[in-house]
């Protein structure tokens, strides 16, 4: 019997909903495989600073440290409730970057995925989605603007003045750069680098350490794209993309038109990956908009969960299961609100998960 400590930190809005429904996918695992998964869930977010007085307390630091995988949902306070936290303790600065840092979560990789069958959920027509979206945006997610020296003040002027600087080594450039074509390689050999170098001295060093690093991957296609212009590929042609490489910022923002040219944020999972420990989160934040109706997509959640199971704990049969289950279910012509332009029968956040749990036990018992 193979036993796993995960680390579950429900988070703030529509986190704790969407974690339910993917603890209830680990349990289902549970009961067709030899494993075992110890669950410790612990308090991180806005709610943790309103209930523990702190965004990430040191007893969830110590819960995470020991644990071989974290399960984190999205963390986030409306604009009026975060602006009751100091700047510095706002969940997203005081507990999610912290985080990333502990773990030197470097890694993130971010899938678009609509298969051919739910091509309707999609906003672009259907002969740009043509046989289906596919592709991986890896993430920079511990260096550049978020985590460069910050300095505000008033200047001798008496303007208000802020700087903000943005910074990354070769070391950091070129682990991220590796992880990249490691994954072209596994997939359609193609990478699309995504930068500014025509304005940022950023990009002009991270072109410098790719040649360097793209000698090791002879069999490995580089495609340039300037990050502007690749937000309107996505839109026209997102098919002609597989693998893409962007630094922390491009990625926060190009990822989230991931989530638009899919029909919704809701599909978009993640994960995190560090040299010791990595975590696993919807690409999305807590939407305080539909928090608490419990008509959030658990999909992306749920799909976390799968890539947990393929990259932390070796079980790629099973994580595909998972994915085979979610696709199941949206081809029973069910969904949640959030993507009912595609037509179907929208159910709740917990039947959509119970659905899931159905359709994978399924899959399962049929493969033991
Ligand atoms: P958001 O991603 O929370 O929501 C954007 C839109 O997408 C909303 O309309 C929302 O309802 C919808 N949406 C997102 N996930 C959904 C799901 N699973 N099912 C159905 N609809 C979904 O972005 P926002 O409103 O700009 O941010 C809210 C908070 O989340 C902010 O505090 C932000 O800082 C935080 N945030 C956290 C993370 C994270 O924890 N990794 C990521 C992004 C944003
Ligand atoms: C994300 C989020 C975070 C980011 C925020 C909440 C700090 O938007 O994971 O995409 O910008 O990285
Ligand atoms: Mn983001």
């Amino acid at each position: 019997m193979k036993r796993y400590k995960i680390a579950v930190l429900p988070g703030d809005g529509i986190g704790p909903e969407i974690t339910r429904e993917a603890i209830k996918v680990l349990r289902a695992v549970e009961r067709h495989r030899p494993v075992r998964f110890e669950l410790t869930e612990a308090p991180f977010g806005g709610r943790a600073w309103f209930e523990c007085g702190a965004a990430f307390p040191e007893t969830t630091q110590r819960i995470c440290d020991e644990a071989d995988a974290i399960l984190k949902g999205p963390i986030g306070l409306s604009h009026e409730e975060s602006r009751k936290i100091p700047v510095d303790q706002q969940p997203e600065r005081g507990a999610l970057l912290p985080l990333r840092a502990r773990y030197q979560t470097f890694a993130n990789y971010r899938p678009v995925r609509l298969p051919r069958e739910l091509a309707h959920f999609s906003p672009l027509r259907p002969e740009i989605v043509g046989e289906g979206i596919d592709l991986v945006m890896v993430r920079e997610l511990v260096g550049g603007l978020y985590f460069g020296p910050k300095e505000r003040g008033v200047d001798e002027h008496g303007l208000r003045y802020v700087r903000e600087v943005l910074v990354y080594d070769e070391r950091q450039i070129g682990r991220i750069l590796h992880a990249a074509f490691r994954l072209a390689r596994r997939r359609k050999k193609r990478l699309h680098n995504v930068h500014k170098s025509n304005v940022l001295a950023s990009s002009v060093l991270w072109n410098e350490v790719l040649e360097e690093v793209q000698a090791d991957y002879p069999d490995v296609q580089v495609v340039h794209v300037l990050v502007d212009a690749a937000a309107t590929h996505l839109c026209l042609n997102p098919r002609q993309f597989d693998v893409m490489v962007m630094e922390n910022l491009f990625g926060d923002i190009l990822s989230d038109q991931g989530g638009g040219i899919l029909g919704s944020l809701g599909l978009m999972p993640s994960a995190c990956q560090g040299p010791e420990k990595s975590y696993y989160e919807p690409s999305h934040g807590s939407a305080p908009d539909i928090a608490g109706k419990g008509i959030a997509n658990p999909y992306s959640m749920i799909g976390s969960v799968a890539m947990m199971l393929e990259m932390s704990f070796g079980m790629a049969a099973e994580a595909e299961a998972i994915w085979r289950a979610l696709q199941a279910v949206f081809a029973d012509g069910v969904t949640t609100p959030d993507l009912a332009r595609g037509g179907g029968r929208q159910v709740t956040t917990a039947e959509f998960g119970d659905r899931v749990v159905e359709k994978l036990e399924g899959l399962l018992a049929a493969s033991p």
